[in-house]
């Protein structure tokens, strides 16, 4: 059964990116978890925390980030998230990369089904659960 981390707050600039991902790799590293980081973030500064620039970008258009799940979603299409899935500079956690674009992600959700929808959380929970399930990530 795996467990839900969140690092989440209004302010900015207050250690959640970093807190997040060291806790990842401590967790992974010395305690022997199997670990996904999932950067649900924008701002990608996660994703860039564990993969260059460069090597997301290609990843990123060859294979896709968090944004394609919710793309797929709204144009109800389905899509291999496992696929998404990035090995990083640890070897010890997998990554599941932001992407830039995921900024106006709202908009279009709320376009579809309405700006007090939570179908962002359930798109997400649709998507991620079987995957997290299937791959038995502890965290
Ligand atoms: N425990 C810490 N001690 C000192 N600096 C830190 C610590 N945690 C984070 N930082 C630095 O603070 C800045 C903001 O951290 P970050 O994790 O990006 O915050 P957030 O994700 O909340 O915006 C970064 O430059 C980061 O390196
Ligand atoms: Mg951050």
């Amino acid at each position: 059964m795996s467990k839900i981390v969140s690092f989440i707050n209004y302010k900015g600039g207050v250690g959640k990116t970093t807190l997040a991902v060291e806790t990842a790799v401590t967790l992974a590293k010395e305690h022997g978890f199997k670990v996904l980081v999932i950067d649900l973030d924008p701002q990608t500064n996660a994703t860039f925390y564990l993969v260059d620039e460069k090597h997301w970008e290609q990843w990123a258009e060859e294979r896709g980030s968090l944004k394609d799940i919710f793309d797929a979603a709204i144009a109800e299409e389905t899509l291999d998230i496992g696929n998404l899935i990035m090995e990083n500079r640890f070897d010890c956690v997998d990554l599941l990369p932001s992407h830039l674009e995921l900024l106006p992600v709202d908009l279009k959700l709320a376009g579809k089904w309405g700006a007090e929808s939570s179908e962002a959380k359930m798109i997400i929970k649709d998507n991620l659960g079987p995957v997290i399930d299937e791959r038995d990530y502890d965290l």
